[in-house]
């Protein structure tokens, strides 16, 4: 693995570059106040509710809630990995990116080289199938043109153990970074290397750049596994990447709607039928990860499976992978084929106005939850009517989309035949239960802290006048306070004490990597809660104050607990104990 960016080369970089340049440059921003504004790139809008606010060198969409730093915008908007985007932004401010030493000693090519090897890799590979008629045969049969081939720039790798290995295996390092990429295996350290990809038409995949970061690999013949991917490697993660979706976005600017299909070939046939917007996984589940990713490019997501059992456990596999997902304005829906056929096949069989058809009258996620649900449990005795209900609270409680989940409702009283009032009885609304939860699963201390609570307001104090900081004089006491969120408020203050200039979005991007990002940076979106940096002061001081004072007497609590072992408690102690046993239950 790669050593790691420095934390303060991150600190460097987010003062050093300017954030309305690089979204500016991305975006038409016109300048209102001392803001600038755009129409949002995260959702549709007519009307400009994307901000960009350079004293805090922070963005934020009051529409659909999008925020972030530099560093988060391109990640967001270029799809790219933390690592890309901090190069990304490195090479604009002139800076080279440090890395700090890896403690694996193993011999490291930088990611560049990988880039480089896997391009000339599928080079290779292109080459090689303009040779073998072969493999051209199979690829003409399958009904593909060469400029459909060439525009996903398919190749073939041969049939040879070291095909590969003669062509780019030349030096040691290159055997390395060879392995690296998943395109050699090694044998072991005797044996040598040998070709992972034999005698199969090659599919690159490449990330949002167009850069390529792994392979698909199918079989040209009978033969096991039919398709072979590039394993898991630092460039490619098959939970996050979707084939086809750099091609789909070269195809479209502005893409209307993506369409999730299975397989490289329903891929490949659906573009070559001029339905440019489908995309697949990688013999893989969809993610919400994946669904993430397409729906930050446009709001509608079909989900497309082949009508056979697999096809239908699928959906609603992915029906529960997009329920927590579902944000305002998001549109999925499912279009399940006929039993015999798969996208590819159908495509060719009925042409793209017919499958275009099919895809305009897909079902929307809630009808198509609801039917499966009243297919799955038999409404006509009581006991089917208690499972149905059950499984639809399950599926309500993943949706954390408040709005969607109340719309619900209505469809699924009138599955049932009851009103939904009755409905809400038997599953009643829990108003805002999910925000947080969805942030994080397992549930992080300082969820529990009221809205309104001393380590929060702190924390938000901090986050906009960070040179509040030094008002915490009694940090190490701070530290010992029992309550939700203090280790985090604790490890705010302190950093910034070290580094009282450090500015608030350079802050956020130190707990990108923490387990407690989703607060630091639900917390900076929210106004501040003083007006000024003197109000602050005085705030951050006072409820500092209160909270020592609060802080549970755990001295005098063992005290009296070694005399109640020893039964010299006096009445007054006992009533004393009594207190603290309830104050600590309350804990
Ligand atoms: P399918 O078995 O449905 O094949 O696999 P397909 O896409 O219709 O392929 P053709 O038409 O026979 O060429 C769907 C997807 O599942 C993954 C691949 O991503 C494939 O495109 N898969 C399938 C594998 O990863 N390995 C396999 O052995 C088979
Ligand atoms: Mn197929």
């Amino acid at each position: 693995m790669s050593g790691r960016i420095p934390q303060y080369f991150i600190d460097q970089l987010i003062s050093r570059i300017d954030i309305v340049e690089v979204i500016g440059t991305r975006l038409p921003l016109r300048k209102a106040g001392k803001e600038y504004k755009a129409c949002c790139p995260f959702h549709n809008e007519k009307t400009p509710s994307f901000n960009v606010v350079p004293e805090k060198q922070f963005y934020h969409c009051f529409g659909c809630g999008a925020h972030g730093t530099a560093l988060g915008f391109l990640m967001d908007h270029d799809h790219l990995s933390f690592i890309e985007a901090v190069d990304e932004l490195a090479a604009r401010a002139g800076l080279d990116v440090p890395r700090e030493a890896s403690n694996t000693p193993a011999p490291h090519k930088p990611s560049q080289d990988h880039y480089t090897l896997l391009e000339q890799a599928g080079d290779f590979f292109r080459q090689q199938l303009r040779n073998q008629p072969a493999a051209i045969d199979y690829l003409k049969k399958r009904g593909l043109t060469g400029e459909t081939a060439a525009r996903f720039g398919i190749g073939y790798a041969p049939d040879a153990w070291d095909g590969l290995i003669k062509q780019l295996g030349q030096s040691d390092s290159a055997l390395q970074g060879l392995t690296q990429t998943g395109l050699l295996i090694e044998r072991d350290s005797k044996n040598g290397f040998y070709d992972r990809f034999r005698h199969r038409v090659m599919f690159p995949i490449r990330d949002s750049r167009g850069r390529t970061i792994g392979f698909g690999g199918r079989i040209i013949d009978q033969g096991e596994p039919k398709y072979l991917n590039s394993p898991e490697t630092e460039l490619f993660h098959k939970g996050r990447e979707l084939y086809g979706l750099y091609e789909a976005r070269q195809a479209t600017r502005q893409l209307k709607q993506l369409m999730v299909v299975e397989g490289y070939m329903d891929v490949v046939s659906l573009h070559q039928a001029g339905i440019t917007y489908a995309v697949a996984t990688l013999g893989t589940a969809t993610t919400p990860e994946h669904l993430k990713r397409l729906l930050r490019v446009c709001n509608t997501v079909v989900f497309c499976f082949d009508g056979d059992r697999a096809g239908r456990a699928a959906a609603w596999k992915a029906m529960e992978v997009a329920l927590p997902v579902i944000g305002e304005g998001h549109l999925i829906r499912f279009l399940i084929l006929p039993t015999e056929h798969d996208p590819d096949s159908l495509v060719r069989k009925e042409g793209r106005e017919a499958f275009e058809l099919r895809i305009s009258q897909a079902t929307p996620l809630s009808e198509y939850l609801i039917d499966e649900l009243s297919t799955r449990f038999d409404l006509s005795h009581a006991e089917g009517r208690d499972q149905f209900t059950a499984e639809a609270k399950r599926l309500l409680t993943m949706i954390n989309n408040d709005s969607y989940r109340i719309l619900l409702y209505q469809p699924l009283a009138a599955a049932l035949g009851i009103s939904v009032d009755r409905l809400r009885q038997l599953i009643p609304i829990v108003a805002e239960q999910s925000s947080s939860r969805t942030l994080s699963p397992s549930s992080t201390p300082l969820e529990s802290t009221g809205r309104g609570s001393l380590v929060r307001q702190i924390i938000q104090n901090l986050l906009h006048y960070p040179a509040a900081a030094k008002a915490l004089n009694r940090l190490s006491e701070l530290s010992a306070v029992d309550k939700p969120g203090i280790t985090l408020l604790v490890q705010v203050a302190s950093e910034l004490q070290a580094q009282p200039d450090l500015p608030a979005a350079a802050l956020l991007e130190r707990w990108r990597q923490r387990p407690d990002f989703h607060y630091i940076d639900k917390l900076f979106l929210k106004a501040p809660p003083a007006s000024s940096l003197e109000i602050a002061i005085d705030e951050v001081t006072k409820a500092s104050e209160r909270l020592l004072a609060d802080r549970f007497p755990k001295e005098k609590f063992d005290e009296l607990m070694r005399h109640f072992h020893l039964g010299t408690l006096t009445n007054e102690d006992k009533q004393e104990l009594r207190e603290l046993i309830k104050r600590q239950a309350g804990h």
